[in-house]
């Protein structure tokens, strides 16, 4: 290969979870601090860095086809560098199958994205796909800026090995990292313009460290350290695994009130049968309970989950009860998938496999399901008061859009800026939003 131009500009694309989107920035932040700039909208970038998910197939397919169709308006191919779980999957079969890809880097090694990028511009291709056991997250810079709402990763990967699930094999062990580096990302956030902060992990309640006086705290131990920081006003955490939900992680719901009332917690299904399939490990009705408790301690609480339709071997009556929790349970969000068999994985080869067309047809069913409990949670807010954290401006002129606590998006007319609280009434509710009046104009 030869030698290449140094990049100027730089774009990150991410796909996939938040956590992608964390790796994104801080990925960003690390080539800012090498001396490129982001490319404008708009604008060519001389390197681009596909930031992949190998979560479901079609995720994977949409890396190839953006490879092929990376070109910049003057004809020339940027350096293309492939990071995320889709390099830590298949980082050799994307080096053989693109040759335009110059660095294909996994989601644990992104600090050395600077002397791979080196490496480049010297005309060599290089792939790290290594799970070291240093940490990534020492080597990148501090963070500066931060939106409204922040996202801060503390714990990755995952051992729960779901038969269906890639993540532990792309994100590797449950690793959670220490308590005095996340408040102290934390702090940097916060004076960098963050009033939310969102902590993130595969298995977030999975975290585990030890505070400043030695003793060993769970998720709640930290989400009482960042409360104490006077201008963070909200704390919110994702994903959850119903196993790793503690007494301590339920009692602080009703103990910190920056704690917002909302709760993501997949099920993937309503049927003990396809559960045990899927070595989910949990059994409907223990799911149940375990929400029982955290409405008990916090009953206004909103509850979110992932589904899986169509698991191999899965029946329409077990279909039917997935339906059944759902409408039950009346979560306020939730994300519903086709199952998607993944290399590697034991449900790929598992007898039963599930026709696209009948995927299809349960995935629409399961998603009315959803949107009729999300309408419901919504229109039952209607009359509340609450406080929107605004998070940017709206089409309307003098409008802006925000999340209440329970992170139903929220749009009123009103004087505001980005970053404000702003108390509201809710007045009326769509399907996916809501409409607020701020009190101060109802008092005028
Ligand atoms: N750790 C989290 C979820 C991570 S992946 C948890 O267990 O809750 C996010 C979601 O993608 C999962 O909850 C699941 O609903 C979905 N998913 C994972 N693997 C999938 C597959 N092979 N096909 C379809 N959906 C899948
Ligand atoms: Fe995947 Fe299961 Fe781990 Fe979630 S808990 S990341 S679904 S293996
Ligand atoms: Fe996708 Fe990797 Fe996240 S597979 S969902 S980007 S952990």
């Amino acid at each position: 290969m030869p030698s290449a131009p140094p990049p100027q500009t730089f774009r990150v694309k991410s796909f996939g979870c938040q956590m992608n989107v964390y790796d994104g920035e801080r990925m960003g932040e690390l080539l800012s601090e090498t001396g490129l700039t982001a490319a404008a909208e708009g604008q060519d970038a001389d390197l681009v860095v596909l930031n992949t998910c190998h979560i479901r197939e079609k995720a994977v397919d949409r890396v190839y086809s953006d490879i092929g169709r990376l070109k910049r308006r003057d004809g020339t191919a940027p350096l293309i560098a492939v990071a995320g779980c889709v390099a830590q999957a298949e980082g050799e079969e994307i080096m053989a199958r693109a040759p335009s890809v110059k660095m294909v880097i996994g989601p644990q090694a992104y600090h050395r994205l600077p002397a791979m990028l080196a490496e480049a511009v010297a005309g060599r291709r290089s792939v790290d796909t290594d799970m070291p056991a240093d940490s990534k997250f020492a080597a990148l810079p501090a963070r500066r800026r931060s939106g409204a709402s922040a996202f801060l990763t503390v714990q990755e990967g995952c051992d729960k090995f779901c038969t269906y699930c890639v993540v532990p094999y792309t994100r590797g062990a449950e690793v959670s990292r220490p308590f005095g580096d996340l408040v102290a990302e934390a702090e940097r956030l916060v004076e960098g313009g963050a009033r939310e902060i969102t902590l993130l992990g595969q298995n977030v309640n999975a975290w585990t460290g030890e505070d400043t006086k030695g003793r060993t705290v769970g998720l709640e131990g930290l989400i009482r350290a960042l409360a104490a920081l006077p201008d963070l006003v909200r704390i919110r955490y994702t994903t959850s695994h119903p196993n790793d939900m503690t007494d301590g992680l339920i009692a602080a719901h009703a103990e910190i009130d920056k704690l917002m009332p909302f709760l993501h917690l997949p099920v993937q299904s309503g049927s003990d049968r396809v559960l045990q399939a899927m070595n989910r490990s949990h059994t409907v009705e223990s799911y149940l309970k375990l929400l029982d408790r955290v409405r008990a301690v916090r009953p206004d609480i909103a509850l979110s989950g992932d589904f899986i339709v169509g698991f191999p071997g899965e029946t329409e009556a077990e279909f039917a009860e997935t339906v059944a929790l759902i409408d039950m349970v009346g979560y306020a969000l939730a994300f519903s998938f086709k199952y998607s068999p993944r290399p590697g994985t034991p449900a790929a080869t598992m007898d039963g496999q599930i026709a696209p067309e009948v995927m299809d047809e349960r995935l629409q069913r399961l998603q009315a399901a959803v949107g009729r409990g999300q309408f419901a949670f919504n229109r039952a807010s209607v009359g509340h008061r609450c406080a929107v954290l605004v998070e940017r401006k709206g089409k309307l002129p003098g409008q802006w859009l925000g999340k209440t606590p329970w992170l139903q998006s929220a749009h009123f007319i009103g004087n505001a800026a980005i970053g404000d609280i702003v108390e509201v009434e809710l007045v009326d509710a769509g399907p996916n939003s809501l409409s607020a009046l701020p009190l101060a104009a109802i008092a005028a």
